[in-house]
């Protein structure tokens, strides 16, 4: 069996990562970036927290492909480069691969090891699609060698799914939105498919970043480890518990650590003591109302927009053109 190309590339810049985990640690309200979580074990975890009766999310966004799934593909076309922002295990995209029929596919991720595993079980899967693979911080840039987007001149769908735009606060997510936009205009034809949360009730919000398991509880506290890795630092997670609540008036969930009793830390050369009950801001997760989404793609510079929603109006899938 022939395979189609395939090339990977590691852009990920490890020591800034160093001076951002520093600063976060040793800010007067203590946070750690949420793009941390994804190391292999985070990743996996995240899986998880996919499956969960609780995390709803997941499987709202994939009834709505399932049920519209035509309906997206006529929008959408085929035979589009499609770049999918935060591939994960890919599963997502390869799911739209036999509606969307792309003429290759780029996988961008954090997470090198695990996006490499999962595009090696891809490729063959669909041995004939030019596939690459980026390991990147794309909430940073967004610049692809021209190299890796191949077939060159096929225009490009950004498959951004899973609402992760929610992690972005409201002016940072119109800036990266925008950021596509741009991308959309440097590379004419493109357009952003992109899945977002909608505001709802607040009891079920909380249950879907503090489940029953404690898998949410898990990936949040395996940043930790992460962390003691990179810096170094010697957290021990037994210090530290899993906090998650929806805040209505912010419309966000925000998820911290919090210190079980008074623990010093080793960062690095330095160190920083905590005090019982003292927290470390790991995620946002803002929840969006579909008009409000909706004002935040055009201000961003997409002006031609689909909508797709789900029974419930719990999730909404939108097509974003420039025009
Ligand atoms: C990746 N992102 C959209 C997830 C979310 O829902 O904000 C990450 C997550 N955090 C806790 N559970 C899931």
């Amino acid at each position: 069996m022939s395979l189609a190309p395939f090339r990977f590339a590691d852009l990920r810049q490890e020591s800034d990562g160093r001076d951002e985990l520093l600063a976060g640690l040793l800010a007067e309200r203590a946070m750690i970036p949420p793009k941390y979580f994804y190391d292999d074990l985070g990743s996996r975890l995240f899986a998880a927290i996919c499956c969960l009766p609780e995390y709803a999310l997941t499987r709202s966004e994939a009834r709505l492909f399932a049920e519209h799934g035509s309906d997206i593909a006529r929008a959408t076309g085929t035979g589009r480069l499609m770049v999918d922002l935060g591939a994960g295990d890919c599963g997502k995209a390869a799911g739209l691969f036999p509606l969307l029929d792309p003429a290759g596919y780029v996988a961008l991720d954090i997470s090198a090891d695990f996006l490499r595993d999962a595009l090696e079980r891809l490729r063959r899967r669909f041995p004939a699609l030019p596939m690459a693979g980026v390991a990147i911080d794309f909430t940073r840039s967004l610049d692809l060698p021209e190299s890796l987007l191949t077939p060159a001149g096929a225009p490009r769908l950004w498959f951004y799914p899973g609402s992760s735009i929610g992690n972005f606060a409201p002016d940072a997510a119109r800036e990266f939105l925008a950021r596509i936009a741009r991308a959309c205009i440097d590379a004419p034809g493109g357009a952003l498919l992109i899945g977002v949360d909608l505001v709802k009730d607040k009891a079920v919000l909380d249950a879907a970043y503090d489940d029953a398991l404690g898998v949410t509880a898990a990936f949040n506290l395996n940043v930790l480890n992460v962390v003691n890795r990179l810096l170094p630092a010697d957290f021990d997670v037994a210090d530290w518990r899993h906090v998650a609540f929806f805040d209505a008036a912010a419309s966000r969930i925000e998820m911290h650590l919090e210190a079980r009793r008074e623990v010093t830390v080793r960062l690095d050369k330095l160190t920083r003591q905590f005090a019982a009950g003292a927290r470390i801001h790991t995620e946002d997760s803002y929840k969006w109302t579909a008009a409000g989404f909706a004002a935040l793609l055009n201000e961003a510079g997409f002006a031609k927009l689909k909508q797709w929603q789900d029974a419930d109006g719990g999730f909404a899938l939108f097509l974003a053109e420039l025009v």
